[in-house]
């Protein structure tokens, strides 16, 4: 039964405090992971699932680099339309401002940072098919206290859901991708703000079920990463270079440099008198001498790593790094530098912004 075409509303809004400092000068869905933006794995997602007609949400304070980054999303094969959330009060109040866009479309609701290991298509065919008002992918957590948590039975259906339980009842955590009938935007109607100020589409969904509405769940088999944090964003970015990268060497290789297993390299890169072990990816226009690249590594475009050992790393745009010893598990940010300064090598210098972490 397809009534009308499922719409896309893509979450792209919001302040992003977990990623600080990195998301005071970026959008925390463009923060690279295996150098691209999160919100391209979602648009592949979604347009590999067959919807074409797609609603942003994005704010003022990141909504211009979004749409640099999206143009109209003819790249993706889908037609972007940006909708203004002014300020960031909530997921269910991100569906009131889109109102005038959805219409009375059923649509998928995605949040523009979250990254899943599996595509989409199977859970739009079977919402379609459903007379259900909403569906809602879940997955098991161990830090339930952070999510909006869900109880279903065994049939998937759901009985309750509560927003960031003290004392949670389940371990299934709401992961943020949502199927939604038109009935939503009344239930919408009925809540109020949530203690932290936001009206919570978790809540929106309970004011379904207290309607009698059928609500459905699938749980993921794949991974899910809610990549809100440093160590998420690592994991993810690890996970996605195990997954997706291919061998592609583009750039330039010397004859005193080894590069081995999957790597890519990208135009205008060089690489000389270095040791690259994959899975690796490097941008555009980056400078490798004198150095090793371990695995699980994505560094950016522009970059310059003199001198230099690493590993499970991400470094974004323009970052340099020279002389370090070993550097792992770290995530530098764009046009940041690291830089030892070989013979003082008793004292740091640094000139480090607000929120960010050395460990030495
Ligand atoms: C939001 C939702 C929560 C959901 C989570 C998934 O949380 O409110 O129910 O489990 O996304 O990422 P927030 O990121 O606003 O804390």
């Amino acid at each position: 039964m397809k009534s009308a075409e499922l719409k896309g509303l893509v979450l792209s809004g919001g302040r992003g405090t977990r990623l600080r400092p990195l998301t005071y000068t970026a959008a925390k869905q463009l923060v690279p992971v295996a150098n691209r933006p999160i919100l391209y794995y979602v648009l592949d997602n979604l347009s590999e699932a067959g919807i074409h007609d797609v609603g942003m949400i994005i704010s003022p304070e990141t909504g211009n680099a979004i749409q640099d980054a999206v143009e109209d999303g003819s790249r993706w094969g889908i037609k972007v339309q940006y909708i203004l959330q002014n300020e960031p009060l909530g997921l269910a109040h991100a569906v009131k401002v889109a109102r005038a866009f959805l219409g009375m479309s059923p649509f998928l609701m995605y949040l523009g940072d979250n990254l899943i290991g599996s595509g989409i298509r199977g859970f739009c065919d079977s919402f379609e098919k459903s007379n259900a008002d909403a569906t809602i992918l879940l997955k098991e957590v161990s830090n339930p206290s952070s999510f909006g948590i869900a109880e279903v039975n065994g049939e998937g259906q759901v009985l309750r859901l509560v927003e960031k339980p003290r004392e949670p009842r389940s371990n299934l955590a709401l992961v943020g991708i949502y199927f939604f009938s038109s009935k939503i935007h009344e239930a919408i109607d009925r809540i109020r703000p949530s203690p932290r100020g936001e009206l919570e589409i978790t809540d929106a969904i309970q004011e379904l079920l207290e309607q009698g509405r059928n609500v459905l769940s699938h749980q993921l088999d794949g991974w899910w990463l809610d990549t809100g944090k440093k160590d998420d964003l690592l994991t993810a970015n690890s996970v996605v270079l195990d997954e997706w990268v291919k061998r592609q060497l583009v750039g330039e290789v010397d004859g005193e440099s080894q590069v081995s297993g999957r790597v890519r390299l990208g135009k205008g890169s060089k690489v000389i008198r270095s040791t690259i072990r994959g899975p690796v990816v490097i941008g555009d226009n980056v400078q490798v001498e004198g150095s090793f690249i371990g695995p699980f590594t994505s560094i950016g475009n522009g970059c310059r790593i003199l001198s230099s050992v690493m590993e499970h790393c991400v470094l974004l745009e323009n970052a340099r790094i020279e002389n370090v010893d070993r550097l792992e598990d770290s995530l530098v940010g764009k046009g940041s530098s690291v830089i030892r300064n070989r013979g003082s090598h008793q004292a740091y210098r640094l000139m480090i912004g607000d929120d960010s972490e050395v460990l030495v």
